[in-house]
């Protein structure tokens, strides 16, 4: 009965991360969110599950003690171990998620995103709260059977795609995440030798504005389509379109259920995932 945890599953992919997981009765299905009375999406998924597989806990990634709090709350659930932990939460603000360096008012306003809003939130969040949860499972991972550690990562935080892609947008966000692929190299040299699969898998460019907050769905959709017309208009046979957070997370889970330690310490692209399951 493999165990998963899904740090961040209110929305978005790690939502449909849930659903996936949880539609077989043989996973136990363990999500973390910052506050269970706002996750609406959520709470309307465990409703309506077909078993009773999914357990909620509530963590924000910025509080390592409140992580620490569910791992334990988990561990009386699961007799101390856990297979997979997926690490999905991120925090991404769609009006200003697409700015490149040159999309500023002017060096203050890109301080502000990069020094202020990146401390406090972003880099928190996407770079601090990834370390934070690993090392709150970590103890209850070291027991279980698969010892796999994923990071949802993007091609948005990847060297080599920018520079194909010619994408110089999510500049602030993107700098977050290539911290946060880092991250996943410095837990693989550390964890390897003890059996640990740590990668990062990238769910593609996917539309998740269905399940967005704040009636934030049109401006995410907006943003969205504004950022598919950029990078069309950089590469015109570049085929690069959202896809559905259903279509998205089939081939990444696909993709966690084969990695093995061949892929320790790698970021796996969403055409390569493609690629290896056709
Ligand atoms: N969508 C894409 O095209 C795309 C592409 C490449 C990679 N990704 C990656 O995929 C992952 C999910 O993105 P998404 O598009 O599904 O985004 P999303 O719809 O905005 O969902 C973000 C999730 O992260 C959670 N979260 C944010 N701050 C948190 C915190 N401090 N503590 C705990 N949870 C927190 C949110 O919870 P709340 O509801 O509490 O805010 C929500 O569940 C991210 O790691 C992102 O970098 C997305």
């Amino acid at each position: 009965m493999p165990s998963y945890a899904v740090i961040g599953g209110s929305r978005g992919i790690g939502l449909e991360i849930v659903r996936q997981l949880s539609s077989d009765s043989e996973n136990t299905v363990f999500v973390t969110v910052r506050s269970r009375s706002a996750s609406t999406y959520l709470a309307d998924l465990v409703a309506k599950a077909k078993y009773r597989n999914i357990h909620v806990l509530e963590a924000d990634v910025i509080d390592h003690l409140a992580l620490k709090a569910a791992a334990e709350e988990m561990a009386k659930a699961t007799g101390g171990s856990l297979d997979v932990l997926i690490n999905n939460a991120a925090r991404m603000e769609p009006t200003n998620l697409y700015n490149g360096f040159f999309d500023y008012e002017d060096g203050d306003a890109l301080d502000t995103e990069f020094l202020e809003s990146m401390s406090a939130f972003a880099f928190k969040v996407n770079v601090l709260g990834f370390v934070h949860s690993v090392n709150a499972f970590l103890p209850l991972l070291r027991k279980g059977s698969t010892k796999k550690i994923v990071l949802i990562g993007t091609e948005g935080g990847e060297r080599e795609f920018v520079r194909v892609a010619h994408l110089h947008g999510m500049s602030a966000y993107g700098t977050t995440k290539a911290a946060a692929h880092m991250v996943v190299a410095k837990y693989a040299v550390l964890l390897e030798r003890d059996g640990f699969i740590v990668a990062s898998v990238a769910p593609g460019l996917v539309d998740v504005s269905a399940t967005a907050t704040g009636g934030s769905g049109q401006i995410w959709k907006e943003a969205l389509e504004t950022q598919e017309a950029k990078i069309r208009k950089e590469i015109p046979d570049f085929m690069f379109h959202a896809i559905s957070p259903e279509d998205s997370v089939t081939t990444v889970l696909r993709t966690i259920a084969a990695l093995d330690l061949s892929h320790c310490g790698k970021f796996i692209g969403h055409r390569e995932q493609k690629a290896a399951q056709n």
